[in-house]
């Protein structure tokens, strides 16, 4: 069964590779194997089970073994493909080709449906078409990345800007300022934002598509991609609030609204640099992602290695996490049902790792989704977060591996986030269906927060992690929520008031 298993990724890998690379391999071989799939396909559909299952039961751990590399295995059993698979991969390493880099296919294009103008818009073009005001701002970080901030300043019906509170908006990982407008005036929290009298600013995180440029650096460098949610935190996350105090003056007071590592990246900003906590009015965080004991997203698959940082990095691409990464597809297509829907969504990294909810998802929002997501983001992020995994329940600074710990922190190992030194008043909203923020993790965050709101949860067994931002019933269930909260729960934080459910 190994083996099949083996020949399953080689098919995976052949699939999505250029040819080049894997001219040792006989085309009847690949015949066969492409047989092979489809008779696993067709074995599981007879046998009634979902191929979910079958893929998480089945495939999904011994893939996960394989790939460990056994050396003594290898020698003990050395069989022709196996040993070439591993030269072939040891030899992409050596070499330092980007082979993996190479093997991501082009944009994947999707039967979508091309009438809706929106997929060819940018945020601010999609904030203008549906009659708001809408502003880009460049900011850059002392280190040097240029950022654009989008805003929409004043409400569709208000003609001049009266004073307004102010709102940033942050989004998640692999996302952008769009996730947040893609539902519409109706239904996006901007827009509701708006309505209710608030200033809004979008961050874009480093890298994203809007924030993909650096004053000296080419953006196909090393150099470039060579950061992860600590330098947003550090860089990225200051810059925008100093930026948005110089605009609006040192009185207006921001409310911080995350989503998944727009909190993250909130908590590793306050933490370290304690100022802000000083600066911002409150933090509001949408599926808050800081410790990750309890992880469902197959994200924690990548857990397991990421204390190989050259081998992940070479299996992931180096530099830009590649929507269409191969791993990555490798992983949707086995994880998911084959339809042709389901397929479009499996194949975006985005709900690969965050999960998907039927019932809450509106699919007249695909084809907006698919051309704004996934819109970016550094491997190195990726392999924090894996890091945060393996080490459940710190919440830490990028691990190095002990040498270059201490070369890097003069510590073997790397400094926690003091959590404790967050005083902002914050309000922690998590949902139960939650691939990356799970009710433990939150929990366990919550207690320590020095000044917390509230911990909600979203009464909705089935609300997932990027139901915060495209639900049907987002507003009903999330944004009236923040609104409350926003309007009231800062000056009399409430003692620690978990909501029951049912
Ligand atoms: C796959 O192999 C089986 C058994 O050898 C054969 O009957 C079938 O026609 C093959 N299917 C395809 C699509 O080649
Ligand atoms: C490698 O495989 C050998 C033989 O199967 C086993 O004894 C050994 O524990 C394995 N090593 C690791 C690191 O998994
Ligand atoms: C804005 O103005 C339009 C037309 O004047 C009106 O139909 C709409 O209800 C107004 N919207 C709000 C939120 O006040
Ligand atoms: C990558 O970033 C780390 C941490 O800032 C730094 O120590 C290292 O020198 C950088 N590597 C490269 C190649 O830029
Ligand atoms: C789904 O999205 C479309 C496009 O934005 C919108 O017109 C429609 O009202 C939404 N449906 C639901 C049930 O929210």
């Amino acid at each position: 069964m190994k083996l099949y298993v083996l020949l399953f990724t080689v098919f995976i890998l052949i699939q999505y590779s250029d040819s080049r690379y894997v001219d040792w391999l006989p085309q009847n071989l690949v015949d066969r194997f492409t047989n092979k799939t489809s008779q696993i396909t067709n074995y599981v559909r007879e046998k009634g089970r979902s191929l979910k299952q079958f893929y998480v039961e089945n495939v999904r751990n011994r893939i996960t073994s394989y790939l460990t590399f056994n050396q003594t295995e290898l020698n003990d059993k050395p069989t022709r493909m196996k040993r070439k698979f591993h030269d072939y991969l040891e030899d992409a390493r050596a070499t330092d080709k980007k082979v993996f880099d190479v093997i991501a296919p082009e944009k994947i294009e999707h039967p979508c449906n091309d009438n809706d103008p929106g997929i060819h818009m940018t945020t601010p073009q999609l904030i203008a078409l549906h009659g708001y005001p809408s502003e880009s701002h460049t900011v850059v970080t002392s280190d040097g990345y240029i950022l654009t901030l989008h805003r929409i300043p004043y409400s569709k019906n208000s003609t001049k800007m009266s004073p307004r509170k102010t709102a940033l908006l942050h989004h998640g990982l692999l996302g952008s300022s769009a996730d947040w407008i893609i539902p519409g005036p109706e239904k996006g929290l901007p827009y509701i934002l708006s309505e209710a009298g608030y200033d809004v600013w979008l961050a874009n995180v480093r890298g994203n598509t809007y924030s993909k440029a650096h004053v000296s650096l080419n953006t196909d460098t090393f150099e470039f991609w060579n950061f992860t949610f600590h330098e947003v935190s550090q860089y990225d996350l200051p810059a925008v609030i100093d930026y948005i105090m110089d605009i609006k003056g040192w009185d207006a007071k921001i409310n911080y609204i995350g989503h998944s590592m727009g909190t993250t990246v909130l908590f590793a900003m306050l933490s370290t640099k304690t100022h802000y906590n000083k600066v911002l009015r409150a933090g509001f965080a949408l599926a808050p992602v800081a410790y990750m004991t309890d992880i469902k997203s197959p994200i924690h698959l990548l857990a397991k290695y990421s204390d190989n940082l050259g081998y992940l990095l070479k299996l992931l691409g180096a530099n830009e996490f590649l929507p269409a990464n191969a791993v990555l597809r490798w992983l949707s297509k086995h994880a998911c049902e084959i339809n042709q829907l389901e397929e479009a969504i499996c194949e975006n990294s985005m709900f690969v790792l965050c999960g998907h909810d039927e019932k809450q998802f509106n699919k007249s929002l695909l084809p907006l989704i698919l051309s704004h997501d996934p819109a970016g983001a550094s491997t190195k992020t990726l392999i924090h977060y894996a890091q945060e995994i393996r080490t459940a329940g710190r919440f830490q600074q990028f691990d190095y591996g002990p040498e270059g710990n201490l070369k890097q922190y003069g510590t073997p190992s790397p400094p926690q986030y003091p959590v404790h030194k967050i005083t902002l008043p914050i309000a922690l909203i998590s949902s139960q269906n939650d691939w990356l923020a799970s009710d433990v993790d939150v929990t366990n965050l919550y207690v320590q927060l020095v000044n917390p709101i509230e911990h909600y949860i979203v009464p909705l067994k089935e609300f997932n992690h990027v139901d915060f931002l495209w639900a049907i019933d987002a507003r009903k269930l999330v944004y009236d929520k923040l609104l409350d909260l926003l309007e009231e729960g800062v000056s009399n934080p409430s003692p620690y008031t978990l909501q029951q459910l049912d």
